[in-house]
């Protein structure tokens, strides 16, 4: 049967204003490697000291995710890709002002600032899984620098994760999109106007 349209009545809004429809950005491997790589740092973090053995199990874990995810960087989906979001120092820094003036574009995958802290965290999990591994090495059992520097490099990842949370919350209020839903469920709102897709 044919719809009748009511002349009277307002035309409905484009669907698209009514309810923007998601698209999809982060594929499943990204989603399964950034929650186990959560669970395996901070099961990391807490063993240290208390569980040797677990200790050393999850740090290796954690790192050979990175590796995994190097490979996907390169091989993976569209927004998976380092190409889609590695940008240089000056585009970088050029976000960030644009975060101070309150223009910053809305990016459908990882912003520039983004990226750079995915490419810090990264970097940290890595420089633990090498100095952890030393330090079972009989080169460097026992040298000093090298369990100095394990811990520096986990207490500086602390601070990498605090901004990471405290960027994803900005960029989350600053587009009113929550942003951890969608790396749990890997989609987000189609991209509209001036949104960087
Ligand atoms: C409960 C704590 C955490 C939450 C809620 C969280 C949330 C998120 C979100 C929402 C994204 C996507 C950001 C975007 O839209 O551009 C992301 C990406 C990322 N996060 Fe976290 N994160 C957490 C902890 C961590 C930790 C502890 C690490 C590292 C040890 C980490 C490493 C990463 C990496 C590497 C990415 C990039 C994912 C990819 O492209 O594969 N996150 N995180
Ligand atoms: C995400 C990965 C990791 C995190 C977050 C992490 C974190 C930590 C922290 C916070 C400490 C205590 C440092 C201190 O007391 O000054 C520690 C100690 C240690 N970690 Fe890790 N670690 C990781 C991976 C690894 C790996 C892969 C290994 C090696 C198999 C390893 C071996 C050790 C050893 C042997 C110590 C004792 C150092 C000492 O105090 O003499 N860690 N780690």
């Amino acid at each position: 049967m044919p719809k009748l349209v009511r002349a009277d009545l307002p035309l409905p809004a484009a669907p698209d204003a009514r309810s923007p429809k998601l698209t999809r950005v982060w594929d499943p491997l990204v989603r399964l490697f950034h929650w186990s790589l959560v669970a395996g740092f901070f099961t990391a973090w807490f063993s240290a000291n208390e569980a040797e053995d677990l200790h050393a199990w999850v740090g290796y874990a954690a790192s050979g995710l990175i590796l995994l995810r190097l490979i996907w960087g390169f091989a993976g989906t569209r927004y998976a890709r380092f190409s889609s979001f590695v940008r240089g120092p000056r585009t970088v820094m050029g976000y960030v002002r644009s975060i101070l003036t309150g223009q910053e574009a809305r990016y459908i995958g990882h912003n520039p600032a983004g990226g750079a802290m995915v490419l810090a965290l990264m970097s940290g999990v890595l420089g633990l899984g090498v100095t952890g591994w030393m330090q079972y090495t009989d080169t460097f059992y026992g040298v000093d620098w090298v369990s100095s520097l394990h811990g520096l490099i986990a207490d500086a990842m602390i601070l990498l994760i605090l901004g990471h949370l405290g960027g994803v919350a900005l960029a989350s209020v600053r587009h009113r999109e929550n942003l951890v839903r969608a790396m749990i469920t890997g989609r987000k709102r189609a991209p509209q106007g001036h949104d960087i897709a």
